[in-house]
């Protein structure tokens, strides 16, 4: 999937959901593959699981992308990794080399969240497929809200010490995704980056929604999904839309 050298922007002071705001025009007939909807500020910003996204005072760099592949499309994962490993490529560029990815679509400094993906599509049509891909990265912000900080830690660029703009940010964001496609379009090994991305040395726990599973990460795979080798030797796969959290088992 081929995205546009420079994508078409449209920029909001304020907004519902940047999701939200390419859903609507995609639903109007108004979209391109490779539009960007970006805002200094949303009102219901979210996040996976039903989650909110806050950013405050226009610190952050929020924004979605709509994708209109050429049918069939890549599998919401193949996407999802994509995405993943571009934002990954661009936040260590921009100073941050210690950033990881976290299952399945965070990235993290040390434990610490900085940037959150959400991938959706709605009513797909096979004929002619689309995602919205949002992102959410910590820029400016100083400091967190109790009520954010209460819930897990979360950095930015800024308390990491990196002093960017959010237009940068933005920039080598949207360069490193087209880099990403287009590798991922040629078969590149891209669960392989992901794996390494993980940065999950020693012992692992794999959870469902009914079982655990212990041991050392052997691979990430869009075919296999994820492969755990247990303390006894045993080779334990489970499919990627079964897995609940891939953690550091601590
Ligand atoms: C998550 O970590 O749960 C995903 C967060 C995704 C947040 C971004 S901000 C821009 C775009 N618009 C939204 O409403 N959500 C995504």
């Amino acid at each position: 999937m081929q995205l546009p050298s420079e994508p078409r922007i449209t920029r909001y002071e304020s907004t519902d959901s940047t999701s939200e705001r390419a859903f609507a025009a995609i639903a109007g007939g108004s979209a391109k593959h490779g539009d960007v909807h970006w805002a200094d500020f949303q009102t219901r910003g979210r996040g996976r699981l039903g989650r909110q996204w806050q950013a405050q005072g226009g610190e952050g760099l929020l924004f979605s992308i709509v994708l209109f592949p050429e049918p069939p499309g890549p599998k919401p994962t193949e996407l999802t990794v994509a995405t993943c490993l571009a934002v990954w490529d661009a936040v260590r560029e921009l100073g941050l080399s210690e950033a990881r990815l976290k299952w399945p679509n965070d990235v993290l400094v040390g434990d610490s969240k900085l940037c959150g993906i959400l991938i959706e599509t709605r009513g797909l049509d096979p004929e002619r497929p689309h995602f919205v891909v949002g992102i959410g990265v910590n820029v400016g912000q100083a400091e967190f809200p109790r009520e954010l900080t209460d819930e897990r830690p979360v950095t930015s660029f800024r308390a990491q010490d990196v002093r960017v703009e959010a237009e940068r940010v933005l920039e080598l964001i949207w360069k490193k995704l087209r880099l990403r496609l287009r590798l991922a379009e040629s078969g590149a090994p891209l669960f392989a980056d992901y794996t390494r991305a993980l940065k999950l040395e020693g012992e692992v726990v794999l959870k469902t929604a009914s079982t655990e599973v212990r041991g050392e990460l052997v691979a990430v795979d869009s075919e296999a999904g994820v492969r755990i080798r247990t303390s006894g030797g045993e080779l334990v796969d489970t499919q990627l839309e079964f897995v609940r959290s891939l953690l550091r088992d601590e």
